[in-house]
């Protein structure tokens, strides 16, 4: 049998709301054309994320009522702490509410004024917290990931030529870690190579300096690397995701993607000593060391989630069900970053309306018009994200439609292509934008637009 079909049925439902054009109208008026800033049950399908928007299995929902809730050395934490160590290898595990939290720690230990952090690419959190403790967050994607037609198989990889440079120009003493972002998100849901982190773990070995993955998406990662890299096919994911983290000092991890969980992150290290003072800052800001900011319950659901993920009849469905949505759309002739990502499928707002300079955001007026059209909500990642505050325009300006985690079927996919293939044929009627009103950092969320 050809056909890749959910490997789960449902058990509960939650209704859709439809809603009219003059309701989808009024909520872009109210929201100030900010897609953060409108109401989810006016939503249809939504695309916004697939960070904490998963379905969880019947066998999470079980171990939320078995989740034990004592302060201090729940079994609920065991549970997720020898999950956590099976998976990934590390002792040194710190419970966080989730990925941002891992980070704001991380960087406060190692980040500060006249620091740098090289990373394929920084998230937008990741970069708002490096450059939060006064530290410098440099990209260093390679060259294919900036040509959105390159079908690389690993676009996600970063330049290790480039981080020798970069290391070699500011000093080591100045490069406190080296991080790789598994899949790369900023860069469209791309993965990286084995090859590529061993080559980043040599050069981290050489210059004496800790390297750590931003690991939301290691299972789709692993499964890219399973699917495309010679040689690996017939390794289980479950031996490739530990490969990929024994290349590793420490880990930030979001449990929000691939730890199938609406809540939850997880801190890695392997130094005794960082995670001592990790674990202080923990206790300081998130909660105790066996719970970090989250209850008992919500430990079992990662420990039973960080197993699943790893079902490789799900990641096949998984990555499958992006690629179906992208090869559809660009046999449509509707333009996309190539090849399909992991989690989400970009759109390439630069070429899908060319009318629009990107001073007047092509991202944020394509995101409005697929909303206003048919409910979708997607999330712009281009100049409004990245730009501003005197930073240079970034080399993209995309669409992102993330899809949650078992959550739709193939017929909503169905529905969201037709309404971008309808979108298309109308695209020279689309407007630029202005900001109105935006604050300091991260603006994406809060700012203001007009059409213009
Ligand atoms: N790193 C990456 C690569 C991410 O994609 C995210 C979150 C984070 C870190 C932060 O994790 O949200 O749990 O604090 N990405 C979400 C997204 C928000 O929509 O891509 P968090």
């Amino acid at each position: 049998m050809k056909t890749i079909i959910e490997p789960f049925r449902i058990k509960t439902v939650e209704p859709l709301r439809m809603t009219t054009q003059d309701e989808r109208e009024a909520a872009l008026r109210d929201a100030g054309m900010n897609l953060f800033l409108v109401p989810s049950e006016l939503v249809l399908i939504d695309l916004l994320t697939d960070s904490g928007t998963g379905a969880m299995s019947s066998e999470q929902w079980a171990g939320v009522m078995r989740g034990d809730e004592s302060y201090a050395g729940s079994p609920s934490w065991f549970r997720f702490r020898d999950r956590m160590r099976e998976v990934t290898g590390f002792l040194g595990i710190l419970p966080t509410h989730q990925g941002r939290a891992s980070e704001r720690i991380l960087f406060e230990l190692l980040g500060g004024t006249g620091k740098t952090v090289p990373n394929n690419a920084h998230f937008d959190t990741t970069r708002a917290n490096v450059e939060h403790t006064g530290a410098k967050a440099v990209d260093l994607p390679i060259a294919p990931a900036k040509d959105p037609r390159s079908r690389h198989p690993f676009k996600g990889d970063l330049d290790v030529a480039a981080l020798e440079r970069l290391i070699e120009s500011v000093g080591p003493a100045n490069v406190p870690v080296v991080m790789c972002t598994i899949t790369n998100n900023s860069g469209g849901g791309q993965p990286v190579s084995l090859a590529n982190l061993r080559a980043i773990r040599a050069v981290c070995d050489r210059w004496r300096i800790p390297f750590f993955l931003d690991a939301c998406r290691f299972a789709e990662n692993a499964w890219f690397i399973k699917t495309r890299e010679p040689g690996q096919s017939h390794r289980p994911v479950r031996e490739i995701v530990r490969e990929c983290f024994d290349l590793a000092d420490g880990a930030t991890i979001s449990a929000k993607k691939d730890g199938l969980v609406n809540i939850g992150g997880v801190l890695l290290m392997r130094d005794a000593a960082l995670l001592h003072r990790a674990s202080d800052l923990l206790i300081l800001t998130e909660g105790y060391v066996t719970y970090g900011g989250l209850a008992g319950r919500d430990l079992e659901a990662m420990a039973q989630g960080f197993e699943e993920v790893l079902n490789e009849d799900y990641l096949a469905y998984r990555i499958r069900s992006t690629e179906y949505l992208g090869e559809k759309l660009v046999a449509a002739g509707v333009p996309i970053l190539e090849p399909p990502g992991g989690h989400a499928i970009y759109l390439d707002a630069r070429a899908f309306c060319p009318q629009i300079p990107p001073a007047q955001f092509p991202g944020q007026a394509l995101a409005v018009a697929l909303y206003r059209h048919a409910g979708i909500r997607s999330c712009e990642i281009g100049s409004v994200m990245f730009g501003g505050d005197g930073r240079p325009a970034p080399a993209l300006e995309l669409v992102r439609l993330a899809l949650p985690r078992r959550v739709y079927t193939q017929s909503h996919v169905d529905y969201v292509i037709e309404a971008i293939v309808e979108l298309h044929a109308r695209r020279a009627s689309l407007r630029g934008m202005r900001i109105v009103e935006a604050p300091q950092v991260l603006r994406h969320f809060t700012a203001r637009f007009a059409e213009i």
